[in-house]
């Protein structure tokens, strides 16, 4: 499939070619900076997040303007119209109107898809509740490849919120287009996957154990990827009290990991990581942030102009 005026909502969007090609077009950008410094010239981005972000906004924002592009944006709901009574539908009509492909962040599940129902112009999910994140995943999976050269094959733990975070439920439905060996899912009790993400799972046969104790696993794992409490999206204050502060990665982990072993994150980071573990040869989420700015500029060009530019 061409990625051509296609939106991306969900990571299931995309078949391993899709991916692949988008990795190829990474890889292009990234030996050769140049060759993408006027391609998008004359278009205009939207970035349209009604929720808070640092690194996906700005780093869409980055890559457009590498690209040559210009990009107009607000970042949250008070600023605009939604405060006066517009609706999240007649904002969609005016952003399709005024740009050539809308970003698109909101705390509700589905809003991209709606969005996109909307829009001629191409919509990008840059996160949905706790539903889709997909260049998150995309900007993950390439994380792992450039490290190992492959997913296939390896042990992946997943590590924290797993109830809560749209970028591990993206980053399970990327991995299940792959063939890793095993994926483990470790999180407190009140904070594991989701039913219908666990019966996804098993639909597709990917194998995979849940755990309470990262210790109990850790040496066994190629990649653990870390997710903070998504504390937003908790409706019982309570129930975050219970869980605030209950996991963390500390050097102490680390004493038995594969010599390989790498530690992700899609950051923000609040304390499940001690600062401490920045400066081992494990912390890749810091490397993994930077890759999402080649990933953004590769899927922009993918989508606005099509491969055969490139
Ligand atoms: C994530 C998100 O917004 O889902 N942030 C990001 O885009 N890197 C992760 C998070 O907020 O925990």
């Amino acid at each position: 499939m061409t990625l051509y005026k296609k939106d991306l909502i969900s990571i299931n969007d995309l078949s391993r070619d899709d991916i692949k090609k988008i990795f190829e077009v990474t890889d292009l950008l990234r030996e050769n900076i140049r060759k993408g410094r006027n391609l998008l010239k004359g278009f205009v981005l939207t970035n349209a997040f009604f929720e808070p972000s640092t690194r996906t906004r700005l780093s869409f924002e980055s890559a457009m303007l590498r690209l040559g592009g210009s990009v107009i944006s607000f970042s949250s709901v008070e600023a605009i119209s939604i405060a006066k009574g517009e609706s999240f539908v007649d904002t969609i009509r005016m952003l399709d109107a005024y740009s050539d492909i809308i970003v698109v962040r909101h705390k509700y599940e589905g809003a991209a898809k709606l969005a996109a129902e909307i829009s001629e112009a191409p919509v990008i999910n840059a996160g949905d509740g706790r539903n889709q994140h997909p260049t998150q995943t995309l900007v993950d999976l390439y994380t792992i490849v450039k490290k190992f050269g492959k997913i296939d094959g390896l042990n992946i733990g997943l590590f924290g919120d797993l109830k809560y975070a749209r970028t591990a439920n993206s980053l399970l439905q990327g991995l299940a287009i792959f063939n890793p060996s095993k994926i483990f899912l470790i999180s407190p009790p009140t904070l594991k996957i989701r039913k219908e993400i666990r019966d996804l799972l098993n639909l597709k046969g990917i194998k995979f154990e849940e755990h309470d104790d990262v210790s109990e696993v850790i040496s066994e794992l190629d990649v653990l990827y870390v997710l903070r409490i998504q504390r937003e999206r908790f409706s019982d204050p309570l129930e975050y009290e219970k869980v605030k502060g209950s996991y963390r990665v500390t050097l102490d982990l680390l004493k038995d990991v594969k010599d390989d072993f790498i530690i992700m994150h899609p950051l923000p980071r609040v304390d499940e990581i001690d600062y401490k573990v920045d400066g081992t040869k494990y912390a890749y989420y810091f490397k993994q942030a930077k890759y999402g700015i080649p990933i953004r500029m590769a899927l922009l060009t993918l989508i606005l102009l099509g491969e055969e530019v490139l």
